[in-house]
């Protein structure tokens, strides 16, 4: 395939040497010599092992050539790929001015072409910005319509330095964000050597994929110092703990706990990160990222609040109370403590939960219900159907008891899922996800 690259930094430079090196024609594009001229001269721009090799293969086998000329580029790629910076502004917001630029320079020599051209984004840029910022710059530029004119997609770049090529090779995930069919079907062929999990996903999730990846790894790593800091002043050695960690690929290492809905709660979680901040606070190491685990499950509690009490009707009904489903452990469930606040604010609730047997009830899990929702008799109800009949707001706090009960709901009845209990649901007229 005939591709151009838009910017020939570190991702640029990269997909340039290994996409020729494949056996594809490219063309590199950037406005600064510095990039352009060693290039030229089969040099890499930046350090990077083993990407000179690569590219002086590229340039000798006439694969590989690059340019500051944007037309020539375009009129002799099928494809483009733009690899351009998007920095941090002052404020921390995303710099999108090149991405802006070189959308108009790519927009204004599509004008003048015949053939089909797909532009395929890059760049990180936050999650609508390809469709708000890069589509209208092409649109106004070419005066064409991008998806009928145009193809445009959004291709996350998952590389790290100093492993680029290695990971150009073998990438956790290949994720294609376009509806466009000829892109996705040149997207395909440029990774058909690339045997990796390929997903294909609208242009906004891909965006939002890269920076789901980039906030889990920068969290994984602030949860290891603070981890170490706390373990090592206890004379832990905390690598010996994290390999550990990594071992079980049950609840680590897993997509336990990676599950978006409401907050954790039950007799451990709450408990042990409160003690293990107590520790860390009587050591005189800060464990700021834990302290915000505590608050971070406070918010999705008071989100929770928000979107009962936004709706405006007082007759809330509760499908599950106990904290997961299967277990009738009352103790520091968030359900609870949601109970409680619209309890507390006069909503008037009635609440299903098959597990919850009162007079069952014994020991810390007793007492917890009777200092936390000492009404709770006279809101336990032991049919669903009378619960949902009789709420104006439903909110679904456990998966296993909604068991196809969702179809009695009536259409005016408003749901607010805590737990996504039909995967193809997402937040639309009377159906709300807590987050999504
Ligand atoms: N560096 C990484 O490890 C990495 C990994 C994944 C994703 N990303 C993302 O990829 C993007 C590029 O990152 P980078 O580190 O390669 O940036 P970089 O600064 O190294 O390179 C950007 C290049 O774009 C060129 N450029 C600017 N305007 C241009 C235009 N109109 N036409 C052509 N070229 C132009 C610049 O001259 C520069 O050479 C960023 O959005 C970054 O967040 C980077």
């Amino acid at each position: 395939m005939k591709i151009s690259i838009f910017g020939a930094g570190y991702v640029g430079a990269v997909s340039a040497a290994c996409l020729a090196k494949e056996g594809h024609t490219v063309i590199a594009v950037d406005p600064d010599p510095n990039k352009i001229e060693p290039l030229l001269a089969g040099k890499s721009p930046i350090i990077e092992p083993g990407l000179e090799d690569f590219i002086k293969d590229g340039v000798s086998s006439g694969r590989l050539t690059a340019t500051s000329d944007a037309r020539s580029a375009i009129l002799n790629s099928d494809l483009s790929l733009i690899c351009v910076g998007t920095p941090s502004r002052h404020d921390g917001s995303l710099n999108t001015e090149y991405l802006k630029r070189v959308a108009e320079d790519i927009g204004a020599v599509l004008k003048t072409k015949d053939s089909y051209h797909s532009v395929v984004v890059r760049s990180t840029c936050l999650p609508g910005t390809t469709e708000t910022v890069v589509v209208p710059a092409l649109e106004q530029a070419s005066g064409m319509v991008a998806g009928e004119d145009f193809g445009i997609a959004y291709l996350p770049e998952f590389l790290r330095e100093s492993t680029a090529i290695k990971d150009y090779y073998d990438p956790g995930v290949i994720v294609f964000g376009t509806q466009d069919k000829l892109t996705l079907d040149r997207l395909q062929e440029i990774h058909e050597k690339l045997q990796r999990p390929k997903y294909v996903v609208d242009i906004k999730t891909a965006e939002g994929i890269k920076y789901t990846n980039n906030a889990w790894h920068a969290l994984k790593i602030s949860f290891s110092n603070e981890i170490g800091n706390i373990l090592s002043k206890a004379g832990i050695d905390s690598h010996v703990a994290l390999e550990i960690l990594c071992g079980d690929d049950r609840l680590n290492i897993s997509k336990a706990y990676l599950t978006p809905g409401f907050a954790f709660g039950g007799s451990c979680l709450p408990k042990d990160l409160r003690a293990l901040i107590s520790m860390s606070r009587r050591q005189g190491t800060p464990a700021p990222l834990l302290e915000a685990t505590l608050s971070a499950n406070e918010v999705q509690i008071n989100r929770a609040y928000s979107m009962v009490a936004e709706h405006g009707s007082r007759k809330v009904g509760f499908v599950g109370l106990s904290f997961k489903p299967d277990t009738d452990d009352l103790r520091e469930s968030p359900l609870v403590e949601l109970a409680e606040r619209l309890y507390g604010r006069g909503f008037q609730l009635k609440i299903f939960d098959p597990n919850i047997r009162l007079a069952r009830l014994t020991g810390a899990n007793a007492s917890f219900v009777k200092s936390r929702l000492p009404h709770l008799a006279d809101l336990l109800n032991e049919d669903i159907n009378t619960v949902i009949e009789e709420s104006d707001i439903l909110v679904v706090g456990n998966r296993a008891e909604m068991n196809g009960s969702l179809q009695n709901v009536k259409p005016d009845t408003c749901i607010i899922d805590l737990v996504r209990v039909d995967k193809s649901l997402r937040s639309e007229g009377n159906y709300h996800g807590i987050c999504w």
